[in-house]
């Protein structure tokens, strides 16, 4: 049966939300070394003082990486050696809603999650039976008014899985593309808007509610796990195609 004991897992975009989620799923899966990535220190420290705190099997390691910059990407990539998985959900928050932005807002987007894991897969050592995971996200298949530069991003990347599927063969490249879900990417907004936020979209949902992280995780580790699938993408986004 394929498991991830004993297999490296690097998260980069581990420090908080999905990531953080997958980081622990990866644990609790038996994967060690598991090591968490992100660009500020603070977050990472306390991020694997958090998943330490599980008391969980396995080793626990945090590293930096500034993923709107190539050269710190390949810095992290030469330090970690052969791996045997990595999961990219790096996400910056970009303000670039249409059409009131300027280009520069909108390239930040593609920066982070298009051109960040494109140098991961570019430079990565994955081992024989590993993969890449990559994050979309519903605006590919259900744009919402304002949200075109998200829609092409995850056009983009639907390519990019694709792409590198065949290029990275036989390494596996997959998807998961989350709904809403409830993470500390929301918390800079006021509660209250906040609130309305979470309950407008829920309404729009045959699951009428935002999803869990540890829900989201679960779809990255049957990619990592199972040794048949790639350049495939898994929606877990509460139905929003069919609603
Ligand atoms: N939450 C949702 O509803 C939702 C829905 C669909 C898609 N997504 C996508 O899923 C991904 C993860 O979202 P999330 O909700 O888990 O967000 P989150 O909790 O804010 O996590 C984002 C992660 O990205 C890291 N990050 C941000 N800028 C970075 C940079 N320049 N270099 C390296 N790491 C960076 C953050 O850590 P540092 O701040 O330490 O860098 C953090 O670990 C994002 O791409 C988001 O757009 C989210």
């Amino acid at each position: 049966m394929s498991t991830l004991e004993n297999k490296t897992v690097v998260v980069i975009g581990g420090s908080s939300g999905i990531g953080f989620a997958v980081a622990l799923a990866s644990l609790q899966s038996f994967a060690s070394p598991v090591i968490i990535a992100s660009s500020s220190e603070e977050r990472v420290k306390k991020a694997v003082e958090r998943l330490k705190a599980h008391n969980l099997p396995g080793v626990i390691r945090g590293e930096v990486v500034d993923a709107t910059n190539s050269a710190s990407i390949k810095d992290l990539i030469g330090r970690l050696g052969e791996v045997d998985h990595i999961v990219w959900t790096s996400g910056n928050k970009v303000n670039a809603h249409f059409p009131d932005f300027e280009p520069e807002m909108g390239r930040a987007a593609f920066d982070v999650r298009f051109w960040g894991p494109f140098t991961v897969a570019q430079t990565a050592k994955i081992r024989p039976g590993g993969s890449l995971v990559l994050t979309m996200g519903p605006s590919l298949i259900r744009p919402q008014p304002t949200m075109s530069v998200w829609a092409s991003v995850t056009g983009a990347l639907d390519g990019l899985i694709r792409g590198l599927a065949v290029d990275l063969a036989p390494i596996r490249v997959n998807a998961v593309s989350p709904g809403g879900v409830d993470t500390e990417f929301f918390d800079d907004l006021p509660s209250n808007t906040k609130d309305v936020l979470l309950k407008n979209y829920s309404d729009k949902l045959l699951i009428k509610r935002f999803g869990q992280p540890e829900e989201i995780a679960m779809a990255y580790i049957f990619l990592m796990k199972c040794g048949y699938i790639t350049g495939q993408r898994i929606d877990v986004d509460g139905g929003i195609a069919l609603a």
